[in-house]
């Protein structure tokens, strides 16, 4: 074993490696309960969680990602009865002490369908495997230490069933130097597709880092979104601990917006940097709007987000709760949660920009704020007042 991978399981865990795992567990849990709701009347109601680098199942001695998501299994009786859960790693020590360590799970006995695990890399056999079993709801954590295995057809095949949703981890700081090496063209094709890989290859040469890291992340996004066509994805950043620099991602993958707008939820709660009370997930540069603008629609600032919405919905009345559902409709990476649509509405209203019924008289007083219910209706004038 490298001793680099050894000491990642054996060194106290980082807190970056805490918080990607908290997301990732705070995620399943949500996930879980949705999609029981939605399997319960089948007939042999059944969940997918999927860890293709599984690990051991504990860092330094502390529970991990796939030790927290089989406990919770556990706790719930109706996913003890309902989840399977396939856990793979190329390393086959590792296997064995991740079996361990789930067999000494309290109530490990309950669950009825006892996890599968497998030893082998992360390949194109597995990818075919999942693009032929799509037909049981799946929830996936990619989590390699490089780039080796990580391909769109094993993200394609991943989500594509009804109700599956991802989670990988983007290693910016290894993708970032495998891009410009053509010894290892064959891995980028794989993740970027090989014409946008080609072109990445010619351009990135030249550019400073953080722009190599605008334009890595921009490709990523758009190769899931236009050539997988699955429209929901929020990247979130973590620097590394002692530069100011990238060094990994962590990317949400979904078709559909209700995950979406849980994942926001839970990476608002897990991000330090709110500008305005507008989450960077992570850490996210300035972005350019005309370079990368699937990024730069990540990052509007609040102020920003107030005029866009009173020159988009001009001489329209509609509640909170209709405005922000449209708004998701046209625009569906944003990544606004509740909260900043309390906060741009409360501030538009109080810069008389918009009139609400009821007004902010009439409204209730909640910890020295005045609330803004979903159903209180907005009303934008014809044309922005200046
Ligand atoms: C970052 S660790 C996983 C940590 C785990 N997700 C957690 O939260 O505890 C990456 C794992 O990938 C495994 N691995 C490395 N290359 C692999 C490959 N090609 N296929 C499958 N697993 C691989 C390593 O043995 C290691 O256990």
């Amino acid at each position: 074993m490298a001793n680099s991978t050894k000491k990642f399981f054996t060194d106290p865990q980082r807190v970056t490696s805490a918080i990607k795992t908290k997301i990732v567990v705070e995620y399943f849990k949500s996930w879980a309960s949705i999609l029981w709701g939605v399997v319960k009347s089948n007939n042999r109601p059944h969940l997918r969680y999927v860890d293709l680098f599984a690990g051991t199942g504990k860092i330094d001695g502390v529970k991990s990602t796939p030790l927290l998501i089989m406990e919770h299994v556990i706790s719930k009786p109706e996913l003890a009865e309902s989840v399977g859960a396939l856990l793979n790693d190329l390393n086959s020590d590792h296997i064995k002490q991740l079996e361990e360590n789930l067999k000494a799970l309290p109530g490990y006995e309950t669950l009825k369908r006892p996890p599968r695990t497998r030893t082998g890399p992360v390949d194109e056999k597995l990818v075919d495997i999942f693009t032929k079993s799509n037909n049981v709801p799946s929830f996936s954590f990619i989590d390699p230490f490089g780039y080796k295995g990580l391909t769109l057809p094993l993200v394609k095949a991943l989500v594509s069933g009804f109700g599956s949703d991802l989670v990988l981890f983007f290693s910016f700081d290894s993708i970032n130097r495998a891009v410009s090496n053509k010894l290892v063209k064959e891995h980028m094709n794989a993740l970027f597709g090989q014409k946008r890989a080609e072109r990445l290859h010619a351009v990135a040469k030249g550019m400073r880092p953080d722009e190599r890291e605008e334009l890595l992340i921009e490709a990523f996004i758009e190769a899931v979104t236009e050539d997988l066509g699955y429209e929901y994805v929020i990247p979130y950043v973590f620097e590394k601990e002692d530069k100011d620099r990238t060094s990994h991602y962590l990317i949400f993958i979904s078709k559909h917006s209700r995950g979406f707008n849980i994942m926001k939820d839970i990476m608002y709660k897990e991000s330090q940097d709110k500008t305005q009370g507008i989450a960077k997930f992570g850490y996210v540069r300035q972005v350019n709007a005309e370079k990368t603008p699937l990024l730069h629609l990540m990052n509007t600032p609040l102020s920003d987000f107030g005029r866009q919405l009173c020159a988009d919905y001009a001489g329209r009345s509609l509640s909170r709760k209709a405005l922000r559902d449209d708004f998701d409709k046209h625009y569906p990476r944003n990544r606004f949660v509740n909260k900043n649509w309390r906060d741009v509405l409360s501030e538009l209203e109080q810069e008389g920009k918009i009139t609400c019924k009821p007004p902010r008289l009439e409204r209730k007083v909640q910890k020295g704020e005045v609330t803004f219910g979903e159903n209180t209706v907005v009303t934008f004038p014809a044309e922005e007042k200046k």
